[in-house]
């Protein structure tokens, strides 16, 4: 008995010092940098008796697994003490990204200020100019073409709008949308049979008058309804979530829509709640399939499933804000914003759990981490990220033929790094990642127009100011 306790005691001790010694500097990575390894490598990451870390040149391997091999192991010959047992994996995870997004910012050439206006764009396979459409005074959430070419433009902080021979007309009677962070009007879709049914689906931040510890609290929810005369009519309900599934959190509602085949598919972000990701009974976090009237498929991943929310469709999500159906395969493609180092491209399928927040490959935003998993068995694989984050937001496959060597790729935007990419995409794989556009500002969505000119929505003028332009092949 005293023996047992003895032991249980030591343990005890021995836990408790590993984790004082893994407390050292668990604040922001920089702090732990600067605490542990700048004496050596310079407090800029620049160099000293150690190498520099932001060269991109890796004497002893460049892959993550490398990088934190020397970091765990040291190379004590030369004077690189080990780190093993003093700083926890998590650490040396959150120290291996710093060092990507540290050295990605020492060696990109500085970002150059563009004038979208009269400047010829040269990318590897097409060269392109781009010509303003038109503007908005808030975000420019998402657009839509309609069979007569003009153009419906969500606005985030409200309104709808219609942009039609040059001119914007403001569709009244749409719902009322919850400005809370980054909620807002939303999505804008037009039905596939949008000719023979005229409607019109709107994805929104609503509150119903639901609180979370007492704060006021929201959700993503989805109307359609249709458009005469300027005036959103007939509307129905397609996806709303009860009360008590709303957060407080001014962040991650998603969202885009996808329809196929009669059923329409969408993602929810975690909500600024990220442990509800991995829950299947709830909404957040996740890309949901409903039939387009908004009813639940009996096939369903989880639908048998008790308690679980049965639009599911998929989950581990942390906040999806591009979504797209790759016309060749049928692949479902979806972007999610990562935390700091960590955006996400993924190929959906049912059932499958996404990782998030159980496995990523960034850390917290204030530089903390998170986990050092990057993988794990049952957890599905990212077909390509980003660290340093791009801020990845709207997607969509180039289907047009202006520029016909990039048909078929992915158009992807970016916005803080103010990109936008194409991603070529073969056998299911991303196989290249070619920036098309830098410099002008945010880019929050993009559309392969009807036209095959290729639309995009820009911050311009300020973080609220919404520009569409066109691009079109120069000559
Ligand atoms: C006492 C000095 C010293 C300290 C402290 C130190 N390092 Fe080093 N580090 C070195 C030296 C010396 C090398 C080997 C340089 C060489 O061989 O060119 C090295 C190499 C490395 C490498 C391999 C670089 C490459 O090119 O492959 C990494 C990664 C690294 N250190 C990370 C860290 C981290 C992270 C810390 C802090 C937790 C740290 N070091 C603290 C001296 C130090």
């Amino acid at each position: 008995m005293n023996r047992l306790l003895l032991s249980f005691t030591a343990l005890l001790i021995v836990g408790n010092f590993a984790q004082a010694q893994n407390r050292i500097g668990t604040g922001s990575v920089n702090d732990l940098y600067q605490t542990h390894c700048a004496a050596c490598h310079g407090d800029k990451l620049q160099g000293g008796q150690g190498s520099s870390l932001v060269d991109g040149v890796w004497k002893y391997g460049s892959t993550d697994a490398e990088i934190t091999k020397s970091i765990l192991d040291g190379k004590p010959e030369v004077g690189m003490v080990p780190w093993r047992g003093i700083l926890s994996e998590e650490q040396v995870r959150s120290l291996v990204i710093y060092f990507h997004e540290q050295t990605q910012l020492a060696t990109a050439s500085p970002v150059k200020k563009v004038d979208p206006e009269g400047t010829v764009f040269t990318t590897d396979s097409h060269r392109f100019t781009m010509e303003k459409v038109t503007e908005v005074e808030d975000t420019l959430w998402s657009m839509a073409f309609m069979p007569d070419n003009s153009i419906l433009m969500t606005q985030r902080d409200g309104p709808v709008w219609r942009h039609k021979d040059g001119e914007n007309h403001l569709i009244e009677g749409t719902p009322e949308v919850w400005q809370h962070g980054q909620g807002g009007m939303l999505e804008v879709a037009l039905h596939p049979d949008y000719d023979k049914n005229g409607w019109i689906y709107l994805g929104f931040s609503e509150n119903i008058g639901a609180k979370e510890d007492g704060k006021d609290a929201g959700m993503t929810a989805i109307v359609r309804g249709r458009i005469k005369n300027n005036q959103w009519i007939d509307q129905e309900d397609i996806f709303r979530v009860p009360g008590k599934f709303h957060t407080s959190a001014g962040v991650h509602y998603g969202t885009r829509f996808v329809f196929d085949d009669g059923y329409l598919f969408f993602g929810i972000g975690d909500r600024g709640r990220m442990d509800m990701a991995q829950d299947i009974k709830r909404p957040n976090g996740k890309i949901h399939r409903i039939h387009d009237d908004g009813r639940i498929p009996k096939d369903n991943p989880f639908v048998q499933k008790r308690g679980a929310y049965k639009s599911v469709w998929s989950y581990g999500q942390r906040n999806p804000q591009g979504l797209d159906m790759d016309p060749n395969t049928g692949l479902l493609w979806e972007t999610e914003h990562g935390p700091r180092g960590g955006d996400e491209v993924n190929v959906i399928s049912p059932g499958v759990n996404y990782g998030w927040p159980e496995i990523t490959y960034g850390m917290n935003y204030n530089g903390t981490p998170m986990t050092d998993e990057t993988a794990r068995e049952g957890m599905e694989q990212p077909k390509h990220y980003w660290v340093p984050s791009i801020a990845v937001c709207g997607i969509d496959f180039y289907e047009g033929d202006k520029f016909p060597k990039w048909t078929g790729d992915l158009l992807v935007s970016g916005m803080a790094s103010q990109e936008l990419h194409r991603l070529v995409i073969e056998d299911g794989m991303v196989v290249r990642d070619e920036i098309i556009l830098k410099g002008i500002n945010r880019v929050r969505d993009v559309l392969s127009g009807p036209d095959g000119y290729i639309y995009v929505s820009l911050n311009t003028k300020g973080p609220n100011y919404g520009e569409l332009y066109r691009i079109k092949p120069a000559h």
